[in-house]
């Protein structure tokens, strides 16, 4: 394969699927409080994917916090529900599995 067509590959797959999932998070209204990377209101996508690395229950487990919210595991200032009218099931699940792959 000539480098053309791996330039036409990454065009068209692998770019916009990294940019769909911030998108995602965008649109679900996560990138308000998270930044992939460094604190804002909540911690960086970076560093939970650091903090949960190598946990096989991380996605399962912060998947329902993000739906149920909760504090603690950072510091004292809560993260809200994201209810499901915000980000669907499938969507929730995406954007955790994103987040832990920072
Ligand atoms: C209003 C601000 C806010 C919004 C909106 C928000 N978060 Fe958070 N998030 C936080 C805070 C604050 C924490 C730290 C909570 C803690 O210390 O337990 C957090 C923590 C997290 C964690 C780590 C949880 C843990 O137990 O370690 C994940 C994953 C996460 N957020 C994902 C998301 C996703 C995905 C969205 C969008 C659907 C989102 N957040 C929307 C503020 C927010």
């Amino acid at each position: 394969m000539n480098a053309k067509w791996i330039l036409l590959l990454l065009a068209l797959g692998f770019a916009p699927a990294a940019l769909a999932d911030e998108a995602m998070a965008k649109k679900a209204g996560c990138l308000a409080c998270h930044k992939v990377e460094g604190k804002l209101v909540g911690p960086g996508f970076k560093e939970i994917a650091a903090k949960y690395r190598g946990q096989g229950d991380a996605l399962a487990k912060l998947t329902e916090k993000v739906r149920k919210g909760g504090k603690d595991a950072w510091g004292p200032v809560p993260m809200p529900p994201n209810p499901v009218d915000k980000v669907a099931d499938a969507d929730l699940r995406g954007l955790v599995q994103w987040i832990l792959k920072n």
